[in-house]
């Protein structure tokens, strides 16, 4: 059985209604790669929600938790969607070369915050991630967009090993890096540092790629209090509420606010609406020299450096047009499943 035959029917079919009129645009084919993880959680579920996209599969990675968690995550977040249309193919267990070191103070043990939601109802297909991403690319007669919102070691292992395939990549838009401050090292983001020699091969590659860094991500905020708009009362806001309230607590004992950043879901937010952000084309390098620097990305300015600007680099974010966005979607969600 391949891939291909393990989708049973287009995913927008059970798109819910009033989650947003794409009109006659046709959806954008996706695949996300992911390490569930509570914010991948909750764009997962974006995703679900907007038919602007059509998700072809998600594929994991190691990264906040273990493999098998966030194969097991991704899963069960399908489930609670009702998408058992959706294949999961799970993908590298371990960085290319660096020792795993996973977020679990962040996202918890299980990670996804020890979440009341029932374990998974189904395996992953046999297929490797990074075989079923090559399918899908050969089989796609359109170009199909990575989204990937962990560690980049899946992508690194696709260039490598289907260099055909990935050729046939239409946009990768990508969840990593900063234009900043990090969030592991003082001056890295936790997808690049915990592969940083993957994130390199992605980043030196001419894959079409945008990057959402953790500057512009951390203007993506839901509040606890937000989430009052999640009337309908079903399982998707009973979940989204939960993970947002463990998300919280973390963010309040480690940076003493209650305000929870959304980096996954602004990834995703993005594809569905690009004005959300500004763009700017930057050439990206990603240091891995270093333990002292490793994971940090180098933001070169092409009239300064000389260097190829191959990266769109998203900045200013409508903070406002986003948590709309979000819980708008995620309202409609929660409607349509119950
Ligand atoms: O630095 C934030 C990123 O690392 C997010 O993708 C989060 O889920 C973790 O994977
Ligand atoms: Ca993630």
């Amino acid at each position: 059985m391949n891939a291909n035959s393990e989708r049973s029917k287009p995913g927008r079919g059970t798109v819910p209604p009033g989650a947003g009129d794409v009109g006659s645009r046709v959806a954008t084919p996706v695949i996300i790669d992911t390490d569930p993880g509570i914010d991948d959680a909750i764009a997962i579920l974006l995703a679900l929600a907007s038919p602007e996209l059509d998700v072809l599969g998600l594929t994991t990675v190691a990264g906040n938790t273990t493999l098998h968690n966030t194969t097991a995550n991704a899963m069960r977040v399908l489930d609670l969607a009702g998408r058992h249309d959706i294949p999961v193919a799970a993908g590298a267990d371990r960085p290319l070369i660096r020792t795993p070191w996973h977020a679990e103070d962040v996202h918890g043990a299980d990670g996804l915050g020890g979440a009341d939601l029932p374990a998974a109802q189904r395996q992953p297909i046999r297929t490797h991630a990074v075989d079923f991403i090559a399918g899908q690319l050969h089989a796609s007669p359109v170009p199909v967009t990575l989204i990937t919102i962990g560690p980049l070691t899946n992508i690194a292992l696709l260039l490598a090993l289907h260099p055909a395939a990935a050729s046939r990549i239409g946009h990768v838009v990508m969840m990593g890096g900063s234009t900043g401050a990090g969030n592991i090292t003082p001056t890295a983001e936790f997808n690049i540092w915990f592969d940083p020699e993957a994130a390199h091969r992605v980043f030196a590659s001419n894959l079409p790629k945008t990057i959402v860094g953790l500057d512009v991500a951390r203007q993506a905020i839901v509040r606890s209090e937000d989430l009052t708009r999640l009337q309908a009362g079903g399982r998707v806001g009973q979940l989204v509420t939960g993970l947002v309230d463990y998300y919280s607590r973390y963010y309040q004992e480690r940076h003493g606010t209650p305000d929870t950043c959304q980096h996954d879901a602004l990834t995703v937010a993005h594809l569905i609406r690009p004005e959300l952000v500004t763009t700017r084309r930057l050439n990206v390098t990603v240091e891995y020299g270093s333990d002292e620097t490793r994971g940090t990305t180098v933001i070169g300015e092409p009239l300064i450096t000389g260097a190829a600007a191959h990266a769109a680099v998203a900045f200013e974010l409508d903070a406002v047009a986003f948590t709309e966005l979000l819980l708008d979607r995620l309202s409609a969600l929660d409607a349509h499943v119950g």
